[in-house]
């Protein structure tokens, strides 16, 4: 299996995510009001890439029926999908299970190939997953998926894969200005290894902004994160260095969180959560300089403690309580 000759890169540096149409996220989400948010991001000029999962339930299903139902745009829309099998079913994944999971998302989603699957593992300690990312690969190579990519992987971890030949081009992890676990030693690695950082959690959902709209998930995740570097003061304290510095560069918060996320290595695109209210930041809007990035972690001083995503392995703690670990066996995953 042989690496990408070139770092690859997304088509677009802000990605459009999907978690917040799932079933679960949160409420006043409806189907009309899903695709009217489609179609705004759409609308905007370039290709637009949107981010979902296997384990977001009923989204795979419904980006496919907005694709159909959109012909004229569906030339130009790119979707990064991910591969998580359940927590319970680790010790038995296997490569049918895999083709299984991978075709169901294809039937869902209404492709021929998938652009890119990620690749995410419950609990490294239960061993296979070098071994599922070698059928990930495998699949590939038979022209089911276009690239595979790892979400969640620590530097350790993706040094493993990298180095038993898995073709990884990306690691979506949270990079924001409140979490920069990536920046202790991964994204350097990934600049080396020519894997492109895909940030999730830049606006903290919502936090790092003038504010969201309705409670979420994605709300108790990051309040969770805000917990770990100091709570609500140091969250304040963020946001009016945003604040001073949107004001300034006559944009957004949500221009500079996402800019903060982009200016820092290997970090390829800011994957933002569709808004309810049609917002989007500008990843064009502002160039930060290196005193405004000296700025904004003057503010927030601390990060989260640990490597990416290591306080979240910990199934017990206040991150890990609130996942759910069970979402592929919703529908037919088994069957597929
Ligand atoms: N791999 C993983 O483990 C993982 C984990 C979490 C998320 N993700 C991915 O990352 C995506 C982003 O989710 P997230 O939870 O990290 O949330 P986020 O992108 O930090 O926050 C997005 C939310 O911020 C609110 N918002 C406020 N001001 C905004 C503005 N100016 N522009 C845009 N949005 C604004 C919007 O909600 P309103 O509706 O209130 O406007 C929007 O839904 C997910 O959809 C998913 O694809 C991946």
């Amino acid at each position: 299996m042989n690496r990408p000759p070139r770092p690859w890169r997304s088509p677009s540096r802000l990605i459009r995510g999907c978690w917040q149409l799932s079933r679960g996220h949160g409420p006043g989400w409806s189907r009309d009001l899903a695709f009217a948010a489609l179609d705004a991001a759409a609308a905007r000029p370039g290709p637009l890439v949107l981010d979902c999962a296997d384990i977001y339930v009923g989204v795979e299903k419904l980006l496919g029926e907005w694709i159909a139902s959109r012909g004229d745009a569906a030339g130009r829309v790119v979707v990064h999908t991910k591969f998580v099998p359940d927590l319970g079913v680790l010790d038995g994944v296997d490569r049918g299970y895999m083709r299984r999971i991978v075709q169901r998302s294809r039937r869902r989603l209404g492709v021929n190939a998938l652009d890119l699957v990620q690749f995410h593992w419950w609990d490294l300690a239960v061993p296979g997953w070098v071994q599922a990312a070698e059928w990930l690969a495998e699949l590939r190579e038979a022209g089911l998926i276009r690239q595979v990519g790892v979400t969640n992987f620590d530097q350790r971890s993706l040094h493993v894969l990298l180095d038993a030949g898995i073709p990884v081009v990306s690691n979506q992890v949270q990079l924001s200005l409140l979490d920069r676990r990536p920046l202790d030693g991964l994204a350097e690695m990934c600049l080396e290894r020519g894997v492109t950082l895909l940030c999730y959690g830049t606006l903290a959902g919502g936090l790092l902004t003038n504010g969201p709209s309705r409670e979420s998930r994605s709300l108790d995740k990051y309040r969770a994160i805000v917990g770990e570097v100091g709570g609500p003061l140091v969250l304040e304290r963020g946001r009016a260095a945003l604040e001073e510095i949107a004001v300034r560069e006559g944009a957004t918060m949500a221009d500079v969180a996402v800019a903060y996320a982009l200016s820092r290595p290997a970090a390829g695109a800011a994957i933002v959560g569709l808004s309810r209210r049609g917002l989007a930041p500008d990843p064009r809007a502002v160039t930060l300089t290196p005193a405004n990035i000296a700025r904004l972690e003057a503010a927030v001083p601390g990060t989260v403690p640990g490597s990416v995503y290591e306080a979240e392995r910990d199934r017990a703690g206040p991150h890990g309580r609130i996942m759910r670990y069970d979402l592929n066996r919703d529908g037919d995953a088994r069957r597929a």
